[in-house]
Formats: structure tokens, C-alpha cells, sequence
């Protein structure tokens, strides 16, 4: 163990400043408060994932974070150590919005070249770099065909090769496995852990599959129930490379059991302000 002349143990390294920073953050639309005090961070490199009930606010963190949204006056948000508003980030992340929003006119290859053809890059070139990346994304053979001839991972795997290809620092994926059964969801995993390790992105990842947050997050962050806020912040220390019979270690369901505590907790809370709003 490295230590100190004078034999006191060395000090632990300056955490570097978070790729991304939200503090306080409240975002209201009309009468609902979607946002109500949200902090969070993600340091460069980092795969973070977040869980909470459904309508807490998930969809509306990643908006901001994409430049979509501004939030409520009051907060802050910081990109590398810098202040900034949310417009200030449009374009410097990439986004997979909860639906794929692949077009049905286009093919697989100008599907995932979109964002670099609004980006401006000749078309000739994007494509060129988009068949380059077709067999890590399981796609070789299949750029010619359009969306309707895709299955459903197919489809995913499009969506998430066009969010790759806009090479930004960070990565925000809102349930990009939401559809899919819970096979190809097991080999989409490893799949996207593989190419995230290879590629070296920081990604915020949304999902309400608790399993799926372990088994890729190097955090847990888990959401109240509207107005969202950080309930709870959960380390996942568990190897890497992550291997798929994991989610049977002990450890792994201790992780579990303390997530799905949490959440079970909020989405109490949120069915019951349903209800008493039913009445
Ligand atoms: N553009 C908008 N205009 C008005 N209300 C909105 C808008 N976007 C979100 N909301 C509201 O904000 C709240 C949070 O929505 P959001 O989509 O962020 O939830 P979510 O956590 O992503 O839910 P889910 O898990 O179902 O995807 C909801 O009550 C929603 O109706
Ligand atoms: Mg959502």
C-alpha cells in the first residue's frame, strides 16, 4: 500500500468534478409538480441507473438533461464542473427516448445515421461509418430493410446504434429495453454492458425492471413518487465483466431486496394519491 513519508496513510484522490450535476432541480407543468428538489450526479464513465414509479418524474430528468426542458427557476445544473441552463446541453448528449421513434420511411442504415445528418455530416460518410458498426449491433445484412420488417429487438438495437453513433459524452437510454421478452432482455444486457466497456460511455440508464438495474449499474438511483426526488442512492459493487447467473448471488439479492423495499414504498404512495384523486 502506497503511503506517505511520514507513514500516514495517503489521502483518498480529489474525486473528480461529475460529468453531470443536477442540484435542487424542480420542474412544474400547470398544476403538476413533476420535479420537486431532484439532486443527482454522474461521473465520466459511470453507467447509472434509475427506478422509480411510474409518472414520478424519469422521462422529465432525461428532457432536461437532453436541453428538452428547462427546469423551474432555482436549481442548478452543472456540466463538467461548469454552471449552465438546460438549453446549453442540447446536443452534447445523446438521447433514446422511451419510444424508438424510428422512422417507417427509412431504412436501417439512414434510421441510425438521423442524428448525424441533422448534425450535418455528409451522408455519404455517416452511412459509410454506420455499416462499419452493423455486425457489433447485430444488424449485418439487415441495413436495406425498414422498421415494419425488424423484430422488436432489431428495432431496439437500431435505436440505440443511432445513440451510439451521435457520439456525445453522455448517454441517455429511457427503457430501451421496455418491450422486449425476458430473453432477448437478458442478451440485450450483456450485449450493451459488452459494447459499453469497449466504448468507454458514461450512461443514465431508466428502467422499472429492478433486476436489470443491478445487474448493469455502477449506482442505483432510486425515485419518489411524484414530485419526484432522490429517495435513495445505492452502490452496486458486484464484478465485472457481469455474468448472467449474477442475479442468483447472495449479494445480488440483498441489492434487491433493499431496492424493491424502496420502491415498493413509493409506488404505495403513488397509488394512493391516484386513488384519493379517483374519489
Ligand atoms: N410535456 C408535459 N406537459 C405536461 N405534463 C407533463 C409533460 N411531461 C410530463 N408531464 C407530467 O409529468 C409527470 C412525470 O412524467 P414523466 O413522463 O416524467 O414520468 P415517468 O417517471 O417517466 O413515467 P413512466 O415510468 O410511466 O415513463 C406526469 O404526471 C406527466 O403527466
Ligand atoms: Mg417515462
Amino acid at each position: 500500500m502506497l503511503r506517505h513519508q511520514d507513514d500516514a496513510p495517503a489521502p483518498a484522490p480529489e474525486p473528480a468534478a461529475p460529468l453531470i450535476e443536477l442540484r435542487g432541480i424542480d420542474k412544474t407543468f400547470g398544476t403538476v409538480k413533476a420535479l420537486s428538489g431532484l439532486s443527482a450526479r454522474v461521473g465520466r464513465g459511470e453507467f447509472v441507473t434509475v427506478v422509480g414509479p411510474s409518472g414520478c418524474g424519469k422521462s422529465t430528468l432525461f428532457n432536461i438533461v437532453a436541453g428538452l426542458e428547462e427546469p423551474d427557476p432555482g436549481g442548478a445544473l452543472r456540466f463538467e464542473g461548469r454552471s449552465c441552463h438546460a438549453a446549453d446541453l442540447l446536443g452534447r448528449v445523446s438521447f433514446m427516448p422511451q419510444r424508438d421513434l424510428l422512422l417507417p420511411w427509412r431504412n436501417v442504415i439512414d434510421n441510425a445515421i438521423l442524428a448525424l445528418e441533422i448534425e450535418g455530416r455528409p451522408r455519404k460518410e455517416a452511412r459509410a461509418e454506420a455499416m462499419r458498426m452493423l455486425p457489433e449491433f447485430g444488424l449485418a445484412g439487415f441495413e436495406a430493410q425498414y422498421p415494419h420488417q425488424l423484430s422488436g429487438g432489431m428495432r431496439q438495437r437500431v435505436a440505440l446504434m443511432r445513440t451510439f453513433l451521435f457520439e456525445r459524452d453522455l448517454m441517455l437510454l429511457d427503457e430501451p429495453f421496455g418491450a422486449l421478452d425476458a430473453l432477448t432482455r437478458a442478451l440485450m444486457q450483456r450485449w450493451l454492458l459488452d459494447v459499453w466497456q469497449r466504448h468507454r460511455r458514461t450512461i443514465l440508464f431508466i428502467t422499472h425492471d429492478v433486476d436489470e438495474a443491478i445487474f448493469l449499474g455502477d449506482r442505483v438511483l432510486v425515485m419518489t413518487a411524484r414530485p419526484g426526488a432522490l429517495k435513495l442512492e445505492q452502490r452496486i459493487d458486484l464484478p465485472r465483466p457481469r455474468r448472467p447467473d449474477l442475479v442468483t448471488a447472495p449479494e445480488f439479492i440483498r441489492l434487491k431486496r433493499t431496492l424493491l423495499e424502496a420502491i415498493e414504498e413509493e409506488s404505495l404512495k403513488s397509488f394512493q394519491v391516484a386513488q384519493e384523486n379517483a374519489r
